[in-house]
């Protein structure tokens, strides 16, 4: 029988970050991770397997994608049909409400949708669990936006062992994270590749899987004691210690732009007078603002020396996936 499946994912932003593979085909990660998945960025795919369909059919935004960039997710569709024993092509059609490829990690809440419609839409009823581990193989920060709240990745060692739980869900205290959304340029290095590139050649690699795990047990503990300036402080660092692995790579590469300095130095001069707010990066120039609601005003008003008010959005902790067969 023929069924339609549309899940809901949103994305996250890691605050202790992975980047870095230890196995590409089974994209096991160097070390864990730790995010918050937020409300106000998600897409929404709806999946049907149909044998009527010759070739899969991937429409994004109500555009057809080309073979050649449908690829990925085709690949994806296979799997889900290796692990599932359905043969059929499938028909997907996916909204993203996050600006594509611009460091807002799309693909987390993008392959996470994906493994939940697909797989309910191949036939099977994944746990949570297993569906952390079949999002982890579209992209690896997928693997966490099966959750709300505050969410781990648990490196593992192998297909089994390497999945995201909940750490705290629902989160009941005051974090909030405001993105100054730049423009949206297209990234210089992409996250796979740059990973690639940082785990061959920067001579601090060994350094960085080290501190990331410290950072994870601190990070652990910050949230638990729902304290922002240590959740904060521990962001920071790591996202920083990230980029510089970029910035000792060999050739080197950054996702910054003028626009993320900017941003940058308006958090420190914002913390200089006082206000507990801290950022953190991705592969991309946007900047993540992590604070109290109660500095939304003075955080925004000090941003808009620089930025249009419509470049910043304020967005909450957010929800886990949500599935139904339609
Ligand atoms: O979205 P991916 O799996 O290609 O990796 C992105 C990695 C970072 O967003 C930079 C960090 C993270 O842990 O999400």
């Amino acid at each position: 029988m023929v069924k339609t499946v549309i899940a809901k994912a949103h994305t996250n932003i890691a605050l202790v970050k992975y980047w870095g593979k230890k196995d590409a085909q089974l994209m096991l990660p160097q070390n864990g991770s730790i995010s918050l998945t937020l409300d106000h960025f998600y897409t929404e795919t709806q999946v049907t397997f149909d044998n009527q369909l010759t070739t899969d059919q991937i429409y994004f935004d109500d555009q057809l994608l080309p073979a050649a960039k449908a690829a990925r997710i085709t690949k994806f569709l296979d799997l889900i049909r290796q692990q599932s024993g359905q043969t059929a092509p499938a028909l997907v059609k996916t909204a993203n409400h996050v600006p594509t490829s611009a460091g807002l990690a799309s693909s987390a809440s993008g392959f996470a949708a994906l493994a939940a419609a697909g797989s309910r839409a191949a036939g099977m009823d994944l746990s949570p669990k297993a569906l952390s581990r079949l999002a982890r193989r579209g992209s690896g920060s997928a693997t966490r936006s099966i959750f709300g709240g505050f969410a781990e990745w648990y490196a593992g060692h192998d297909d089994a062992t390497s999945f995201a739980a909940p750490l705290q869900d629902p989160v009941d205290w005051d974090i909030q994270m405001i993105a100054v959304v730049l423009q949206a340029t297209k990234k210089p290095i992409s996250s796979t590749d740059g990973m690639a590139r940082v785990v061959a050649t920067s001579p601090y690699y060994a350094a960085w899987v080290k501190t990331a795990q410290n950072d994870l047990e601190r990070m652990r503990t910050a949230i638990l004691n729902k304290d922002l300036t240590a959740v904060g402080t521990i962001a920071e660092t790591n996202a920083m210690r990230m980029h510089a692995l970029n910035l000792s790579a060999d050739p080197a590469f950054n996702y910054f732009t003028a626009d993320t300095l900017t941003a940058i130095k308006t958090v420190q001069n914002l913390r200089a007078q006082g206000i507990n707010c801290y950022y953190t990066l991705d592969a991309g120039p946007n900047v993540k603002i992590i604070c109290a609601s109660a500095d939304t005003a003075a955080i925004t008003a000090a941003l808009q020396q620089d930025f249009a008010a419509d470049q910043l959005i304020v967005a909450k902790p957010g929800p886990g996936i949500t599935i139904k067969e339609v």
